[in-house]
């Protein structure tokens, strides 16, 4: 399973807001999330994505979607400010889910299931790693990741770069499941 984290320090816990960019820049939960589970045309069923809530008024909020149960969804952003409205406000949307677990314990958790890698430019190069399918990668948001959230997860996991130029969190999502797509396929 592939799974990324994405950090979101200001991301609104509840549904009051009118647009994705001013709720805590829920914009970037959006571009990450269409970028982790979609395909053209596909949703990618071994993909699961977290996004860990860390804005105003009930922090923190663990945003789950998983590429397996995800249904009714297009890749727009009219779409994706529905339903993360409609989650927000304690409806369900099938493979979504709301959970109070902080990023620590889910780091902590993840961690015996599978390697951590946490994103950043100064990390080892991907191309001089073995990633494998079985991985969990966390990102920062537009700001990056708080110093101490990054201490910790480095406590169960290393860093790793996908280059020196900054890219956003959605193209680094981007770039790591080409990355994988093209192992699995030499592989096969
Ligand atoms: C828009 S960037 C944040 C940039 C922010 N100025 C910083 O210093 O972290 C969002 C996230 O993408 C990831 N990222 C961006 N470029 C990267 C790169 N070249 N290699 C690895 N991760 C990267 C990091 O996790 C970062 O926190």
């Amino acid at each position: 399973m592939r799974e990324f984290v994405l950090y979101s320090r200001l991301g609104c816990t509840d549904a009051r807001w009118s647009n994705l960019h001013d709720a805590g820049r829920l914009d970037i939960v959006y571009e990450c999330a269409v970028a982790s589970l979609f395909l053209s045309h596909a949703i990618r069923k071994e993909v699961v994505f977290h996004a860990m809530l860390n804005g105003p008024p009930s922090p923190p909020l663990h945003l789950k979607i998983e590429g397996l149960t995800l249904h009714d969804v297009r890749t727009d952003v009219d779409t994706w400010a529905k339903i993360l409205k409609k989650v927000l406000s304690g409806k369900p949307h099938p493979g979504i889910s709301l959970s109070k677990t902080s990023f620590e314990a889910l780091v902590k958790a993840k961690a015996e299931q599978a390697p951590i890698y946490v994103l950043e430019e100064g990390g080892r190069d991907v191309f001089e790693m073995e990633i494998g399918e079985n991985s969990i990668f966390v990102l920062g948001d537009h700001v990056g990741l708080p110093k101490k959230v990054e201490a910790y997860a480095l406590r169960y996991g290393e860093k790793i770069s996908l280059g020196r130029k900054p890219y956003l969190a959605a193209t680094c999502i981007t770039v790591l499941n080409y990355l994988l797509d093209r192992r699995e396929l030499s592989r096969k």
